[in-house]
């Protein structure tokens, strides 16, 4: 690898977008681009490859994703479109520009019934058209880029995120009560740790498919009762509420738990627990002021 690697980021306005391009450079990579959907949609090959072809690249990080996990069970073929045959695109064209390809994956790709946390080796088994994109994306960056990294993140939070724990977190500090579900398990990971662990893997030749979640696991009543005291606040802040009085069009896993097999054989698990992440991005928040990037 030369000095200065380059680095392009495809969902660069998204939650893990922005991570990757505030911690690439705190790595040692430059930045030469961060894009978001209406810069660069990841289904236009042509001006995939002519970005590639202007920057060259020394690895395309691709955040971008249709992630509307409930939306994809009414369009699911749009969710393909971007998840599946977008994500070939992008490792074709970072192929063809001999560019290594970083993609990211997620835990829904599990149906969550086995009782052990899933690694690597064990097969998918989706439950729904977001899940079933993912993983059409997973096999189809594959086949297109040799110099692949896939790495399978799970409940995402970070700073302006849409998603849930980060809407968790937004909505506590706003003094609102919040219901959350006591019996959906998962390992809440930090976009922050995802970023640096995806540039230290980045920087490697150990490509190949990687589970990337915080360690240790907890509903997502237990999340949010840790955000709450980390605050200051009271414990009844928080609801804890069964899975099925929080209605939802597409399945999910009950048990999203990955272990982080590959990263760990490459001495390169260095994910926190989901505790000292939380506290961490708490902390950095209160210190910032701010809920915007
Ligand atoms: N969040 C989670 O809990 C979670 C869990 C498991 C896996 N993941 C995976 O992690 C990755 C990052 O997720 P995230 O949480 O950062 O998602 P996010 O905040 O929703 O960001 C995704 C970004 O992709 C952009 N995008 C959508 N369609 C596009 C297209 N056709 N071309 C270019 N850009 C497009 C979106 O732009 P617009 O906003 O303009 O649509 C958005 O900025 C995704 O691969 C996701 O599947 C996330």
């Amino acid at each position: 690898m030369t000095a200065e690697p380059i680095a392009i980021v495809l969902g660069g306005r998204g939650t893990l977008g922005a991570a990757l391009c505030a911690e690439l450079p705190r790595a040692g990579w430059r930045l030469g681009a961060a894009l978001g959907r209406a810069e660069c949609d990841i289904r236009d090959e042509a001006a995939l490859r002519a970005l590639f072809d202007r920057l060259r690249p020394t690895a395309v990080f691709n955040a971008a994703a249709y992630t509307d996990v409930d939306k994809a069970e009414t369009e699911p073929e749009i969710a393909m479109a971007v998840n599946g045959q977008g994500a070939e695109t992008v490792a074709r064209a970072a192929a063809a520009a001999g560019a290594a390809i970083v993609h990211y994956s997620t835990d829904f790709v599990f149906d969550g019934e086995l009782e052990r946390p899933y690694d690597e080796r064990d097969p998918p088994s989706p439950q729904g058209s977001y899940a079933r994109s993912k993983i059409a994306g997973d096999d189809l960056v594959a086949a297109a880029a040799p110099r692949h990294f896939i790495l399978r993140v799970g409940c995402l939070y970070g700073r302006g995120g849409r998603n849930f724990p980060s809407t968790i977190v937004r909505r506590l500090r706003a003094g609102e009560t919040v219901r959350a579900d006591r019996e959906r398990l998962g390992s809440p990971t930090w976009v922050r740790d995802v970023a640096r662990v995806s540039a230290a893997l980045a920087a490697t030749s150990f490509h190949g498919l990687y589970h990337c979640t915080a360690q240790g696991q907890t509903s997502w009543a237990d999340f949010a009762q840790l955000a709450a005291a980390t605050l200051g606040l009271p414990e009844d802040r928080v609801a804890g509420v069964p899975t099925s009085a929080l209605p939802m069009k597409a399945a999910r896993p009950r048990r999203a738990i990955l272990d982080n097999r590959a990263l760990r054989e490459r001495g390169l698990d260095t994910l926190p627990t989901w505790q000292d992440a939380l506290r961490a991005f708490i902390a950095e928040e209160l210190q910032s002021g701010s809920e915007k990037p």
